[in-house]
């Protein structure tokens, strides 16, 4: 028992009650939280139900099942989520999205063409703002073209962040100076922030997106980063996910995915890895 679930009275947080919110993020997100993290549901959620004014969390998980769009359900899927990421995580995905397959997106965007490229777990935007940053290294003038990056995360929260583009310190300090240097700005009121470029933002577009609900889009996308994020679910979840990428993902497209991850499930036939965590379709002629 931690100390802060000492000053709380016996019962307050029951096993039924980490239950019930486990299946309900889990209906939610596709999250899945085993027994050993009910410690960590108390100290994450027992300011906001104490906030509520709740002695017990019953009455929390009362208010958080009433309806699928109370805040407090928000509150809960942004506070159980887990966010970690950064720039350039994973270095080898962007050396390989750089030196393999740009030149050719570019090629195909000069010429008029669509390219699309997908973060779909983008937390807090380090991720599709990399991207976005290894375009314009490589074509300033990327903004010109048919060319986009969508970056989509369930979180509402991470996504206003994202949309933001401020980073603190710690966060930059890993990009490399010249990198950092020519597409993040210092700000200028003090503060040790630094503001993504406008170039960079203009290529990225942020949406909530869960990517286990059906799917919005129109088109089908030449690369899909889908990275750290199915290590939550469980086994059948997973499974859905790699699906519904692999319904998103161009026939001749390039899916990265996390280092400790992999392709599981029915998609995992379909698709062949091509580099280190990194996947196309195994036969190209069934997209
Ligand atoms: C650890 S972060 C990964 C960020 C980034 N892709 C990376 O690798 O650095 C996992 C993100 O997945 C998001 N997430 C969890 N379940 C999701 C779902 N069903 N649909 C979309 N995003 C989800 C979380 O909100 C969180 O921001």
């Amino acid at each position: 028992m931690t100390l802060s679930h000492a000053a709380w009275a016996d019962g307050a947080f029951s096993d039924a009650d980490f239950s019930a919110i486990a299946e309900i993020l889990h209906q939610e997100t596709g999250i899945f939280l085993g027994e050993n993290k009910k410690n960590l549901v108390f100290r994450r959620l027992s300011n906001k139900v104490r906030d509520l004014g709740f002695a017990h969390f019953r009455d929390y998980v009362e208010r958080i099942r009433s309806s699928a769009h109370t805040p407090e359900r928000q509150h809960m899927i942004s506070t159980l989520t887990t966010n970690v990421t950064s720039f350039y995580r994973e270095p080898h995905h962007f050396k390989d999205f750089s030196e393999r397959l740009l030149p050719g997106l570019l090629n195909r965007a000069r010429r008029g063409e669509r390219v699309r490229i997908w973060s779909s777990a983008c937390s807090t935007g380090e991720e599709p703002y990399t991207i976005a940053i290894e375009i314009l290294r490589l074509a300033p003038e990327a903004a010109k073209y048919d060319l986009k990056i969508l970056a989509t995360d369930i979180d509402p929260a991470v996504v206003a962040t994202a949309q933001k583009g401020e980073y603190l310190w710690p966060a930059v300090q890993d990009i490399a100076p010249p990198i950092r240097h020519r597409f993040l700005t210092p700000s200028t009121n003090g503060a040790p922030l630094y503001e993504i470029s406008e170039q960079a933002r203009k290529i990225v577009t942020f949406r909530t997106l869960n990517l286990l609900a059906p799917l919005p889009f129109k088109g089908v996308f030449d690369v899909i980063f889908c990275r750290n994020v199915t290590i939550y679910f469980d086994q059948q979840t997973r499974a859905r996910a790699w699906m519904q990428i692999l319904k998103a993902l161009a026939g001749d497209g390039q899916l990265y995915i996390g280092h400790s991850e992999r392709v599981s499930g029915p998609a995992a036939d379909k698709l062949k890895t091509n580099g280190l965590t990194a996947y196309c379709l195994a036969d190209k002629a069934e997209a």
